[in-house]
Parts: structure tokens; sequence; C-alpha cells
């Protein structure tokens, strides 16, 4: 069956983003002019998907509004005749048939994934998380997608990273031992939660792109709290990984970061660089700066000290 269903888990706290997320939902910062979780719905969309459920929690109504129309301003602008703004306010209302699940606690991603089981059904459904926007054709969820139709197994998709960062990530274990996720599907033998990387079976991270079958459902009612007190996707997709039912592939494509305020950062830089509108302003900019930079380098090196300092 094909791909008909989206879910995003957007109930997260964001306490990496505070103060910002004290009022702000952390889906909302914008990446260039466009919110991230925005990017996300129009992966989604890019799919041939057109129902997409939000689980969303406390504090995120603004994801909700942001997904309405809004009348006050949109004829202010017709009246105004800025008809390229009044275009890009109204796009985001006619996406998708969005839907919204509340999370009444946060007890974890598999929790959220778990509130989605009614909405969803006995289909297999695209999950999207809000911490990396990818951008590329075909589209990161596509590329799953079409995995999904050839083999009929949950699909994730993955990245390398270095060996250091595997506490961050879910982390897949796959087989047999020449097996290479970037040159294509490869079977899941196991994944883990967010390793030490003494105990990370590779540094093939889990990153935020998956085709979930409806047996992962029963998986998460029968899931118990697992790392960090939470209900783990991960530790679902395990009990299904080890029925030999899940793949892994690498995802290809452009990946920003958003999860964080140094990512986030530097997706923003990246974004803007590769933007054809913006790109050549912001890059004559950062050359400036980075220029000012070893100009001030230079200058401090001459002090007099300055080597005593050093
Ligand atoms: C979640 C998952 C983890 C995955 C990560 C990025 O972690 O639990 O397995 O690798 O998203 O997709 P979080 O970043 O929410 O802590």
């Amino acid at each position: 069956m094909g791909i008909r269903k989206a879910v995003i888990p957007v109930a997260g706290l964001g306490t990496r983003f505070l103060p910002a997320t004290k009022s702000l939902p952390k889906e909302m910062l914008p990446l260039l002019n466009k919110p991230a979780i925005q990017y996300i719905v129009e992966e989604a969309v890019s799919a041939g998907i057109d129902d997409v459920l939000l689980i969303t929690g406390r504090l995120k109504r603004a994801i909700e509004d942001h997904f309405d129309r809004i009348h006050l301003v949109e004829k202010h602008l017709e009246m105004s005749g800025k008809t390229e703004l009044l275009r890009i306010v109204v796009e985001p209302a006619g996406l998708a048939n969005l839907h919204y699940i509340r999370q009444p606690e946060p007890r974890g991603l598999g929790h959220a994934v778990l509130q989605a089981r009614w909405h969803v059904g006995k289909e297999p459904f695209a999950l999207l998380l809000g911490d990396d926007v990818y951008q590329g054709d075909p589209a990161a969820i596509s590329q799953l997608i079409a995995v999904h139709e050839e083999t009929g197994m949950s699909v994730v998709g993955v990245l390398p990273v270095s060996m250091a960062e595997t506490g961050r990530y879910g982390i897949a274990d796959f087989g047999p031992e020449d097996a290479n996720p970037a040159k294509g599907p490869v079977l899941a033998r196991d994944f883990v939660e967010k390793p030490d990387p003494e105990e990370a079976p590779s540094n093939w991270a889990i990153m935020g792109r998956y085709v979930l079958t409806p047996d992962i459902f029963e998986a998460l009612e029968e899931t118990p709290k697992g790392r960090g007190g939470e209900i783990q996707l991960t530790d679902a997709l395990r009990t299904l990984a080890r029925r030999g039912r899940v793949c892994v592939v690498a995802l290809q494509g452009e990946r920003y970061d958003v999860g964080d305020p140094v990512s986030f950062v530097k997706s923003t830089i990246a974004m803007a660089l590769r933007d054809p509108a913006i790109g050549p302003e912001i890059r004559d900019f950062v050359t400036a700066l980075l220029a000012e930079g070893v100009r001030q380098a230079a200058a401090a090196a001459e002090e007099p000290g300055a080597e005593k300092r050093a």
C-alpha cells in the first residue's frame, strides 16, 4: 500500500533553546524566512502525502496558527497590493490536511508516536522529526518510501557520525559485515538508543526520517521505559528488527540540523549561502567578517608581549 499519512511529533519541550522556547515552540524558529516545521510539512507533501498528523503539546498553539488562514493580515496585504507576500502567507494553510493530537505528558518519542495509532490505523506511515530539515530531490522521506515500496518493511534513514557522537543518536546494527547503507538498503539487526562509543554497534545514526509499518504500535505498547526513563521509539524498532522487519538506508541530500543553537546557526549560514537570492550578499558579509578576524589575530600577534601570552 502507498504511504498516505505522515506523523510529525512536535511536543518536545525545546530545552536546548531556552529561554527562546519559554513561549515559542522550537519548531517555529525560522530558517531564513520560514519556520522549520513548514519545511518538514512541505517535505511530506512533496512525497505525495496529504494527511499530516502533528503530535503536539502544551505551548505549541503557534504551530497550529501558522497553518491557519489569517484574514486580517491577508486583507491588509491584498489592499496594499503585496501579492507575493500574500501568496506566501496563504500557502501553509493549503499544503495538506493537517490534524493535531496532543501528547498529554512528555513521556518520550515512542510515547508521542503511539498517540498516532488511531489516526494512522493499519497502514504504513511516514515519520518525520523536526530537528532535521532535508533538501534535495528526491526528498529524504521519498527515498525511504521507495525502499518501503520495494521491500514492504519499515525503513529507517541513517547517516554516519563520528564515534564520539554516538551518544546523541539511535545507532543501527546491520549485517552482513560488508553491508554499507550508503550503497543501498541493508537489513537491520538491532538498534541502540544513544550508546556510549564503546557500546555502539556502528557509527550509523538514525537521522529523523522513518517509514514505519503499523506493527510498530504493538511493539510500542509493549516497550518499557528506556533511556532517560522515556519510552523510546528506538527500543520498539529493536523488536521489529529482531523479527527481520526493518532495513536502513543512507539519506541523500543536504541536511540542516536545527536541533540546538550552534547547529541552527551553522544551518542558517549554509542555507543562506546556497540561496541564489541572498547567497552572494551573505558570502561577501561572511568573507569580510573572516578577513576582519584574520586582521585582528595578526594585530594581536604583533602586540608587544604577545609571544609570552601565547
Ligand atoms: C531522537 C531519537 C534518536 C534519533 C534522533 C535523531 O532523539 O530518539 O534515536 O537518532 O532523534 O533523529 P532526540 O534527538 O529526540 O533526543
